[in-house]
């Protein structure tokens, strides 16, 4: 954006204030640093008919054109200055609402551009007029993004104008396109056509029957082949467009894995050169360097962003260990394993992009092997990895999946479209403070943290209403943390924000969310139920996960029943090949009329309800009577669910073993409680 004066004051014409008596509502997202409210409005009573609301819209929903700061239409004066820049981050603005002036101090267009979103969005929230307000406001972290997934489901570069337009509303100032990945390629590349010609192209619309399909490629243009990508022209225009509303776009090329759709059109850079049987380049040859510097330099070319992201996640690395190459190079620097060898990846790409005068990021998998302390890690496992990547000197972006994942459900999974699974309400977005998990969140190692972004992965977002859906308002949350994560948080003041904000942003034709009807936890959750079995000896004659163990030895005798998710910690797992096997000890021979358990499943993840369940009783621990044996097909289908199982009856018994398996896709059985009357 180009430089802009420091100070300007806006006089307008001097109408009755109005509505004075009004209580004005605030609903600022994010909140203001320090925001005071007086009474009455700016002086007309209504903006948009002065033009001022006009010129503030157009403003925002135009381009960087600043001239109507200095514009004059006979109701609005803007008269310049250059005293008084508060703070020291350019995008800090002081805001001086009184009922005949707006005054807006800043050091930059950046600080002037979001005393504008403020204004817009107490405009909105007050009927079209301007509370009277001393604002005095700042960013506590410079990185606060959104990553769309632009390759499991292609969006129109219309649509993602109209996201930026939103991230500007909420102070967003970092757009990441995951724009390349197995399910297709979204970025014309000169120098390698066949990228977009087929690697832009799949074989079905939506993306889970591609994957669980034949996951191959088409000619552009042939019939039934989904997909699209962005021409360099595009692109230029969306970096544009985004950096009049201060928002970077990050662009993001996924190396060494992810690759698939690469290596089917370029399979000399996979391990065997074969098409279609990798997803990792082979890092042991030279071509494959070649390759992605040279697709490193047409992207840099076209996005100026300081940051470039490379992906890192997820290499199988698998063909690397058989690979004579990639065998030939590990001997050659030293590398015991393939972890080192990625890193050495790692750092060969790293040193291209800043001998470019650029700075790398990577996904947390960077760090495996070890990682040079000027890359840039965006923590998406575990707030943990988060903090051990700035507890290790690296600069470092908080996505942790458990609170940042927009892609997951964020209410009952039966009143929403089919998601990836998990589940992430507002409330839990809200509570995530991305310094929060530092002993000392003044330490260096947390003052490493650079921000926050939401990430949606669009595996199961085929619309961009859906998409929409997902992210708003749970974006909101996003945005409060990154702005003002240490004011005092209280859920219930900043749902009733987001209520505002979303209908705000419903009126502007966004698809948000309804939180004004969100149903919340699973209500099972929410009581703890108390039965025969409560506290009482679990004897596990198969093991459970140790990835998913809940309470351990008493998951399932601890009362307390799971949400609507398997990994909220009170699901225990257990794989197909271990099954569920657990006997409770009720200590004595008690009469018992019911038992049952709650199962879920979840295809997607792999997590199945019992194909096979056998409740049985005993009073020595060795001779037991099968009670009831339960078969049943596994339905496969998009939907979360949830079943009881059991048995009711009369018998009596010291010894409950309850058992049960999935069938024939195996995975995994989860449930919560085995719960005995
Ligand atoms: C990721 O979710 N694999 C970064
Ligand atoms: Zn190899």
């Amino acid at each position: 954006m180009g430089r802009l004066p420091l100070f300007f004051l806006i006089a307008a014409c001097l109408c009755t204030s109005g509505c004075s008596g009004c209580a004005e509502k605030s609903g600022i997202i994010p909140r203001p640093a320090e925001m005071e409210f007086m009474p009455g409005y700016f002086s007309s009573s209504n903006l948009e008919c002065s033009g001022l609301g006009q010129s503030l819209r157009s403003y925002i929903a135009g381009h960087t054109a600043l001239d109507w700061y200095f514009a004059e239409d006979g109701n609005i004066r803007f008269i310049t200055s250059s005293e008084d820049a508060p703070y020291n981050t350019d995008e800090a603005y002081n805001l001086n609402i009184s009922r005949d002036s707006i005054i807006v101090t800043a050091a930059s267009d950046r600080g002037f551009f979001y005393a504008i979103t403020t204004i817009l969005q107490l405009m909105d929230n007050n009927g079209g007029k301007l509370p009277c307000a001393v604002i005095s406001d700042r960013p506590s972290y410079p990185w606060r993004g959104l990553m769309i997934d632009v390759s499991r489901h292609f969006f129109s570069t219309d649509f993602i104008k109209k996201q930026i337009d939103a991230m500007a509303y909420l102070k967003l100032n970092r757009l990441h396109l995951h724009l390349t990945d197995a399910a297709g390629w979204r970025i014309e590349i000169d120098r390698y056509p066949e990228l977009t010609s087929i690697a832009a192209w799949r074989t079905g619309r939506e993306w889970k029957d591609w994957w669980f399909g034949d996951r191959k490629y088409l000619p552009e243009g042939t019939t039934g082949a989904y997909g699209g990508y962005y021409t360099k022209e595009e692109l230029r225009d969306l970096v544009e467009y985004a950096d009049a509303r201060n928002i970077t776009i990050v662009p993001e090329i996924e190396m060494p894995g992810h690759s698939e759709e690469v290596l089917a059109v370029y399979p000399e850079l996979s391990c065997t050169g074969e098409p279609y049987r990798h997803g990792d380049f082979c890092v042991g040859k030279d071509e494959v360097y070649t390759f992605l510097t040279n697709v490193l330099d047409e992207v840099m070319e076209i996005f100026p962003s300081e940051y470039i992201h490379i992906g890192g996640d997820e290499a199988v690395k698998a063909s690397w260990e058989k690979c004579p190459d990639c065998l030939d190079l590990m001997e050659k620097i030293g590398a015991d394993n393939v972890n080192q060898l990625q890193s050495h990846f790692i750092h060969r790409i790293r040193e291209y992009v800043e001998s470019k005068g650029r700075i790398m990021i990577g996904w947390d998998e960077i760090l495996q092997g070890g990682a040079p302390p000027s890359a840039v890690v965006m923590a998406w496992r575990s707030i943990d990895e988060g903090i051990k990547s700035a507890n290790s000197g690296h600069m470092t972006i908080m996505a942790p999946g458990s609170h940042c994942y927009l892609n997951t459900y964020q209410d009952n999974p039966d009143l929403l479209p089919p998601a990836m699974g998990g589940y992430t309400p507002l409330s839990k977005v809200y509570a995530f403070n991305p310094a929060g998990g530092f002993p000392d969140t003044s330490s260096r190692a947390a003052g490493r943290i650079l921000g926050i972004q939401g990430n949606v992965w669009a595996e199961y977002i085929p619309t961009e209403e859906i998409l929409e859906m997902m992210i708003y308002p749970r974006l909101f949350a996003i945005a409060e943390n990154g702005w003002n994560p240490d004011a005092e948080k209280y859920y219930p003041e900043f749902r009733e924000r987001a209520s505002t904000v979303c209908g705000n942003m419903r009126e502007k034709g966004y698809n948000t969310f309804d939180i004004d009807c969100e149903y919340g936890e699973r209500r099972e959750s929410l009581t703890p139920v108390r039965h025969l079995g409560t506290d009482k000896d679990v004897i596990y004659n198969a093991p459970y996960s140790s990835a998913y163990p809940a309470a351990g030895e008493k998951a399932l005798t601890d009362g307390l029943r799971g949400g609507w998710t398997y990994s909220d910690g009170r699901w225990q797992g257990f794989i197909s090949k271990d099954r569920l096997d657990v006997t409770v000890d009720l200590g004595e021979i008690t009469g018992i009329s019911s038992v049952y358990a709650c199962f879920m499943q979840v295809c997607g993840p792999e997590v199945f309800l019992p194909a096979e369940t056998v409740i049985s009783v005993s009073n020595d621990n060795i001779t037991f009577k099968e009670l009831k044996r339960i078969e049943k097909e596994t339905v496969m289908d998009d939907r979360v669910r949830f079943e009881n199982i059991g048995w009711e009856g009369a018998d009596s018994a010291r010894y409950v073993r309850y058992q049960a398996r999935s069938g024939k896709y195996g995975g995994f059985v989860f449930t919560d409680e085995i719960v005995i009357m």
